[in-house]
């Protein structure tokens, strides 16, 4: 039985930030950001956006009440979670209208674990083929205001509903996976803005990308001439194609030249938006789907997935017959376009202005947001959403 991925949509906010003025602002020549990290925008997530309306907002646009009468099981990856106990997911329950007979659970380990979500659903599908799961990806990728890891910032969330005979990926069954207990990221409880050793980070990721991706070869007998697309979490652009020279140094330069070519559509979009932590991998998918004129049915795409701490995961998937009935060309490119950018100031003012872990009851001015889900603040510690 086929079982993947059947439907994916993405939500990012209305804001973003010029890369450039950034680093004019922060006394950094622009193209290390434009060119030695690879972003040439960022996303800038506003106080009336959170992990749970950004999810509702990707959802939304793909579910059809069929969908929602078949989905039972709705995962949500985050490492932006907005609350110790209640998961993001039950909140969508609600806000999307699904049916109360559902499981509704949210994972963590880093930028990972959509696709660890990906995989659980496939099991849980694989047993129950008439069901349907909603995976979510969304994230806040913040750190400190002039830090090292600010132009690496971002945000969005990515909705994948999973089931049998998908319309766009079919899930192969050959995952690689690697974990160690490393300090390379991390958000101590408490605390709004990761924590970082940069240059280390970036290193464990591609060493975790050698491990899993030899190991993938020597299991399936697959060199690197078997894919049309290789697809990575991309943090910043510039991390993925690092990764991609590792996979085809030892290429046949019209092999390697035909990846390099799909590899510029993967992070077309990462590179206007920035990390998106647990959904980039799969934004990247949306970007090649989007962008991509040489794709067809039954073509093998590579992804590899990295979440510090840290778990790497090497899987592939073959895009089915009918895969872009329902991709619209660079749909997603016009929305990109459409967003408002602020000066660094406004940008500095919006990072500033996001809920607290201590406020108690705060109200916020939603008339702004454009979204149709929005966070409208807090009253009594408990989070108010609402749909416009
Ligand atoms: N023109 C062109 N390129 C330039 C340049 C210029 N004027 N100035 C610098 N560069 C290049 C550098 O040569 C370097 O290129 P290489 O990586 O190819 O050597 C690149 O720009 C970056 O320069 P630095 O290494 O000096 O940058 P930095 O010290 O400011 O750190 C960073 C960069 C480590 C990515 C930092 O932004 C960071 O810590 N980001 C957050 C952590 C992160 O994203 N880690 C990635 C892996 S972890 C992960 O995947 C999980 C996750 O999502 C966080």
């Amino acid at each position: 039985m086929n079982i993947g991925i059947d439907k994916i949509s993405f939500f990012t906010p209305h804001l973003c930030l010029d890369m450039a003025e950034l680093a004019e602002a922060r006394n950094v020549d622009p193209n290390k950001y434009l060119i030695g990290i690879g972003q040439s925008k960022m996303a800038v997530i506003p106080p009336t956006q959170d992990v749970v309306s950004m999810a509702a907002n990707a959802a939304d646009k793909i579910l059809t009440p069929e969908d929602k009468e078949q989905i039972d099981m709705v995962l949500f990856a985050t490492e932006s979670g907005i609350d110790n106990s209640k998961s993001g997911a039950v909140y969508l329950q609600r806000l999307l209208g699904l049916k109360h007979q559902v499981r509704v659970v949210e994972l963590k380990q880093a930028c990972y674990t959509a696709t660890a979500a990906i995989h659980f659903a496939h099991g849980h599908i694989a047993m129950n083929p008439d069901s349907k799961v909603l995976v979510i990806g969304a994230d806040n990728a913040r750190y400190g205001l002039a830090t090292k890891g600010e132009p690496t910032q971002g945000g969005g969330a990515v909705a994948m509903l999973i089931s049998r005979d998908p319309q766009i990926l079919a899930i192969q069954d050959d995952a690689t996976y690697w974990a160690d207990d490393v300090m390379d990221f991390w958000r101590p409880l408490g605390f709004d803005e990761a924590l970082v050793d940069g240059k280390y980070s970036t290193n464990v990721y591609l060493e975790f990308f050698k491990h899993v991706f030899k190991e993938y070869q020597d299991n399936t007998g697959f060199d690197i001439s078997k894919f049309d697309a290789m697809l990575f979490h991309l943090p910043y652009t510039k991390e993925g194609f690092k990764a991609l020279k590792i996979a085809i140094e030892d290429a046949d330069p019209t092999v390697a030249a035909r990846l390099t070519h799909e590899f510029e559509n993967v992070r077309r979009y990462s590179n206007q938006i920035g990390n998106l932590y647990t959904g980039s991998l799969y934004l990247g998918l949306l970007s090649l789907l989007e962008n991509s004129t040489d794709l067809k049915a039954g073509m093998r795409l590579g992804l590899y997935s990295y979440g510090s701490g840290a778990q790497g995961e090497f899987y592939s998937g073959l895009l089915r017959p009918g895969f872009d009935q329902n991709i619209e060309h660079e749909a997603f490119q016009k929305v990109l376009d459409a967003r408002k950018q602020l000066s660094v100031a406004e940008y500095e003012d919006v990072y500033n202005s996001r809920i607290k872990i201590s406020d108690k009851t705060r109200k916020l001015d939603i008339s702004t947001d454009p979204a149709k889900f929005v966070f409208a603040g807090v009253e009594d510690y408990q989070r108010q959403y609402v749909v416009k």
